[in-house]
């Protein structure tokens, strides 16, 4: 993993691989934090990549397990200082879709982004994404872009998760320096096209790959399950669900799929 050579323009050409560490959003978090008080800067689109990760962590404050040396589990350092603060949300569906995009090379439309920003197909997760946002003023000064994708792992404790693997049975396990290469050159592709200023077509195509969109399923908040319908995401990325002839809107900590 220390040696990737992904055609992109910046993203990943300064590389640090960890044969095992904690977690490598913390790793990334730790060099910026390091050149905060100095004249020093994190290079942009610098990638901390790991084989073994220890404490790795997942949205809402919930852990991410994954079997060493099976899957791909990175952070990816950006300076997305174009989006206000209040554009956060454009960010996840410009990298949803690079890692959407990479995925579906090997996937047929059962393949979906599921609001926020995981990865499933069917009813199963592929994969997560954790971005953590530092502020400077009104912008976003640096982004941490961590990833993890279920690859060549078989077993899941779980049966609402599963892998690459698994779902394709190639006759040979995935090659995972090949595929962060082509991942990181899909991200590349849709950061730039966000920072093009693409973000109504990024967010039109982020819709038509919305895993549940359009279609009535079964909601959660507070312990009450309720039907809706997912029609759109607001500017802030809040899901706008139609829920008994109403539209309301939901932050991510507010509302569960019921799967
Ligand atoms: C989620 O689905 O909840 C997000 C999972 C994100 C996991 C990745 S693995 C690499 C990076 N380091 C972490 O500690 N978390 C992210």
């Amino acid at each position: 993993m220390n040696k990737i050579q992904p055609k992109t323009l910046f993203i990943g050409k300064i590389t640090k691989y960890l044969s095992t560490c904690h977690s490598t959003n913390d790793i990334a978090a730790e060099m910026i934090q390091k050149t905060q008080f100095s004249q020093e800067e994190v290079i942009e689109g610098t990638v901390i990549v790991t084989d073994n990760q220890t404490a790795g962590r997942g949205q809402r404050g919930n852990s991410w397990e994954a079997q060493a040396g099976e899957n791909l589990t990175f952070s990816l350092i950006l300076k997305p200082s174009f989006l206000q603060a209040s554009e956060q949300f454009r960010l996840n569906v410009a990298i949803s879709l690079g890692v959407y995009d990479f995925l579906s090379k090997y996937l047929d439309e059962g393949l979906k982004v599921k609001w926020s920003n995981d990865l499933y197909y069917d009813n199963q997760k592929l994969g997560g994404i954790l971005i953590e946002n530092t502020l400077t003023g009104y912008q976003i000064g640096y982004s941490v872009v961590g990833i993890g994708l279920n690859i060549n792992q078989k077993n899941f404790g779980i049966s609402t998760a599963n892998s690459l693997f698994n779902l394709n049975r190639p006759p040979e396990p995935y090659q995972l320096e090949k595929l962060l290469e082509n991942l990181l050159e899909a991200i590349e592709k849709n950061y730039l096209a966000l920072k093009n200023g693409q973000y109504q077509q990024l967010k039109a195509k982020y819709l038509s790959v919305l895993f549940r969109f359009q279609e009535w399923h079964w909601y959660r908040q507070n312990e009450k399950e309720f039907m809706g319908q997912i029609i759109g995401i607001d500017e802030t990325g809040k899901l706008a669900l139609e829920v008994n002839d109403k539209i309301n809107y939901y932050d991510f900590k507010e509302i569960q799929f019921v799967i």
